[in-house]
């Protein structure tokens, strides 16, 4: 392969994360020579690449400088694709204080330790199961089988989804997250994608909404509909995003941690014998999985005022990528960055955001991974990859759609 350059590496190109996965060598190019750097290729709008830990942490910490904004995510522009300032949903993401904090307030207590305690037994029956499953197999889709099933399942637990609709949330999801990948477009453009599968989902929850209203239960549904911000109800769309946004947040980003994890102790076994050797492993073992597959590549920001960042000069509306993967790779934080170490001690990777925006969903995602990996490392006798991964075709976020393996599952004790 040619010697990587600035001017030439690709690190929004979707296509490259299906063919190669990560692009941890350019990203590691950017830390060493240029960590704030103007990206400008002929069909990609220019920005700012943020690549060290300390840098993503400095602009997270300064929203009013370095707001959020309806785009999400970096992309090459290619046809079909919305206009990048278009409202698909209007929600947590990309608000800003005063107005973010009022928002996140509607079910913030719902996500604490505390609450997310309460869901263990869910989680573990949940876990249980997707694993009884799997006795007398020796072989599946590892993602489809085992990864996408227990996010999907728990948040529709919370907001009292039943499980019949369940398949349908997880369609939807996949589309409104991946409509660059084809598997989850099919023939339609980006935009039809997202437009289609936003109108089901508005038309699903706003029935959801109508029956919490009238009859209000203890779950998230119910603390949405009935939600006050500012002392007024949640505006319609705002309202019907907030659902979105909860549904589709940890689907994928939990599901990835999971098969990007179980791929990692594939290729370390070493790690998966000491795992299995001691479960008390498991929450710092969650860590660094969590650090080493970084589901989420990317979230924008955009300047609010001329300012100055890593010895550059930043100017009002000038956009930024804040590349959590490479942060969680910097070796001035981490000794060893490109070792999966489960007994990595701190950890301090930022795969979950910093500051305004911290991930609400953080508490949720590490015990259900920690829940996951303790039955995997008790039951799973035997696992090997049963053919190659297939990755999803997204510069936003990253992962594996689907990961055959051939494996061995012990009954339930
Ligand atoms: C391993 C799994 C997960 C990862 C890696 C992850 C990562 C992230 C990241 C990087 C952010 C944005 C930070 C920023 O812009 O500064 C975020 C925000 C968010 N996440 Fe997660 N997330 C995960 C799981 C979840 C789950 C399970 C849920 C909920 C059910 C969730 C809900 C949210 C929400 C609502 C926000 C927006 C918060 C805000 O803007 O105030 N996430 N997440």
């Amino acid at each position: 392969m040619a010697a990587l350059t600035l001017d030439t590496i690709e690190i929004v190109n979707p296509d490259l994360y299906v063919q190669r996965g990560y692009p941890h060598e350019e990203w590691a190019l950017l830390r060493r020579e240029a960590p704030v750097h103007y990206y400008q290729r002929p069909e990609v709008d220019p920005f700012w690449a943020i690549t060290r830990h300390a840098d993503i942490v400095n602009v997270s910490r300064q929203p009013g400088l370095f707001k959020s904004i309806q785009q999400l995510f970096v992309t090459m522009n290619q046809p079909g694709l919305p206009p990048p300032d278009e409202a698909i949903l209007r929600q947590l993401l990309n608000m800003n204080p005063p107005e973010h904090a009022a928002y996140r307030g509607v079910v913030n207590r719902r996500f604490t330790p505390r609450s997310v305690q309460q869901l263990t037994a869910g989680i573990e029956r949940i876990t249980t199961e997707v694993l009884d499953a799997l006795v007398g197999h020796d072989e599946c889709d590892f993602v489809t089988a085992v990864s996408a099933t227990l996010p999907l399942a728990v948040i529709a637990e919370m907001f009292g989804i039943p499980q019949a609709d369940w398949p349908l949330m997880f369609r939807l999801s996949n589309e409104m997250i991946g409509p660059t990948d084809p598997e989850y477009a099919g023939n339609e453009t980006v935009t039809a994608t997202l437009e289609r599968a936003r109108m089901e989902f508005f038309q699903y929850f706003n029935g959801l909404v109508e029956d919490r209203r009238k009859s209000p239960r203890d779950d998230l549904s119910s603390a949405l509909a009935n939600g006050l911000v500012n002392g007024e109800p949640l505006p319609i769309f705002e309202l019907m995003s907030y659902f979105a946004l909860l549904i589709i947040a940890g689907n994928e980003t939990t599901r990835n941690a999971t098969t990007g994890g179980l791929h990692a102790f594939i290729n370390n076994p070493d790690q998966w014998q000491m795992l299995k050797r001691d479960p008390a492993m498991v929450p710092k073992a969650v860590e660094e999985i969590v650090r080493w597959t970084s589901p989420v590549i990317q979230f924008t920001r955009k300047a609010t005022a001329d300012t100055e960042l890593g010895g550059h000069k930043i100017r009002e509306g000038d956009m930024l990528a804040l590349f959590y993967p490479s942060a969680n790779r910097d070796e001035s934080v981490f000794a060893a960055p490109n070792h999966f170490d489960i007994t990595r001690y701190p950890n301090q990777h930022i795969a979950f955001g910093i500051g305004e925006h911290f991930c609400l969903g953080a508490n949720l995602a590490r015990l259900e991974l920690q829940v996951m990996f303790r039955h995997l490392a008790q039951r799973l006798e035997s696992v090997e990859l049963a053919g190659p991964v297939q990755r999803m075709r997204s510069c936003f976020v990253g992962g594996i759609k689907h990961m055959p393996v051939r494996l061995r599952v012990l009954p339930r004790k």
